[in-house]
């Protein structure tokens, strides 16, 4: 049994000391900042510390689909990395292909510096990946779908039953582990679904949409369990959504994507005070309309400021606080508003808590 060759600094504090609670476990913070995780220092991904996840000209496509067509990234250790977009933009495409499951060749993945292609087994016993599909198994009671995880990656049996019972003890699923995971409420599965993937002690936690479908007290709490994990052993963690105000709360920085591409990228701060600064120089440089003249349908992109188009935000004045979602649109142009459905559809390509409860 060797599950760990790698020093993970990752490694659950209580480890070694059976009986003591690795992941400690804190009051959730008063104000919507102290959700987001410290910055890391702006170098962390230097040469003595490899990036956690480094992506160079990532492409994937199913016959004729690009799904990631070009995506280059890096998620610095220690930081929580938000990868946003609508529903198809190619956020789980881009995901499995960092978990290994999609295979890509060589040079394109990097984690924590080992390449997906050359390295794959080593990639995968540093990486926990919640999926966006249900990963728990509904005939089981929790500790015993953790304990299957734990089994999987090879956690050593003499480890086990404390790293199962820490685990379940970091989402807060601790009294209802001895419960069949069909009795669980929607927002308890995913959490139950963090501890199968928290088990291993990964240095990179991957999470498909973790919070879709879930109310906001749930959403609420599974971040607030991520965090605290987080928190007590410095892994890092890189997240999928589509909910951009999440995002926002949650993400040292994100990515926006869009048809398989990157179209930003930084802290919501700065992607918002960019935006801020496009339209008042849009605003300086726009040449006032001519009388008579029809307004045309905003052109595509044509600038950034006509890519927030008056249907999008129709009560929110260009000298407003621009959110992360008017980030988006600005930089994804016209081609969001045809699938901005999808921001609300998506929802239903994820019914975890039906399928469970
Ligand atoms: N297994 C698959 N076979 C064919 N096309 C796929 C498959 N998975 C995803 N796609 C397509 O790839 C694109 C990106 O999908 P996906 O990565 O699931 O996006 P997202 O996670 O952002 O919703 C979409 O056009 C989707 O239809
Ligand atoms: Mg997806």
């Amino acid at each position: 049994m060797t599950s760990d060759d790698e020093g993970r600094p990752g490694r659950l504090p209580g480890a070694a000391g059976p009986g003591r609670a690795p992941f400690a476990h804190r009051a959730p913070a008063p104000d919507a900042t102290a959700h987001r995780a410290p910055a890391p220092a702006p170098d962390a991904g230097s040469a003595s510390a490899p990036d956690a996840v480094t992506c160079r000209g990532l492409r994937y496509a199913f016959g004729e689909t690009r799904a990631v067509d070009g995506v280059d990234l890096s998620v610095r250790p220690g930081e929580v990395f938000g990868l946003l977009g609508p529903n198809g933009a190619g956020k789980t495409t881009a995901i499995r292909c960092i978990t290994t499951l999609l295979s890509v060749p060589a040079g394109m993945v990097r984690v924590f510096g080992h390449d997906a292609a050359k390295e794959r087994m080593a990639v995968r016993r540093l990486l926990g990946y919640v999926p966006q599909q249900l990963s728990a198994d509904a005939g089981l009671t929790g500790r015993e779908n953790v304990a299957l995880f734990a089994r999987v990656f090879d956690v050593p049996r003499r480890e086990r039953a404390a790293r199962v019972a820490q685990a379940l003890a970091a989402v807060g699923l601790t009294d209802a582990a001895g419960r069949l995971a069909n009795t669980y409420s929607g927002g308890m599965v995913r959490r139950l679904e963090l501890a199968q993937a928290l088990v291993s002690a990964p240095r990179l936690l991957m999470l498909d949409e973790p919070t879709i479908g879930l109310d906001p007290i749930a959403r609420t709490s599974v971040w607030e369990h991520i965090n605290a994990v987080r928190a007590a052993t410095g892994m890092t963690v890189l997240v999928t959504t589509h909910y951009m105000d999440e995002a926002d709360q949650y993400c040292d920085r994100v990515a926006l994507m869009h048809h398989g591409r990157i179209r930003a990228l930084g802290t919501p701060d700065e992607l918002r005070a960019a935006l801020s600064a496009r339209r008042r120089a849009a605003r300086t440089a726009a040449p006032p309309t001519a009388p008579g003249t029809p307004t045309p349908t905003p052109a595509p992109a044509a600038s950034p400021a006509s890519a927030v188009s008056p249907s999008a935000a129709p009560s929110r004045s260009s000298d407003a606080a621009p959110t992360l979602e008017d980030v988006f649109r600005d930089v994804a142009g016209s081609g969001l508003d045809e699938q901005s459905g999808d921001f609300r559809d998506v929802r239903s390509t994820r019914r975890t808590a039906h399928r469970v409860g």
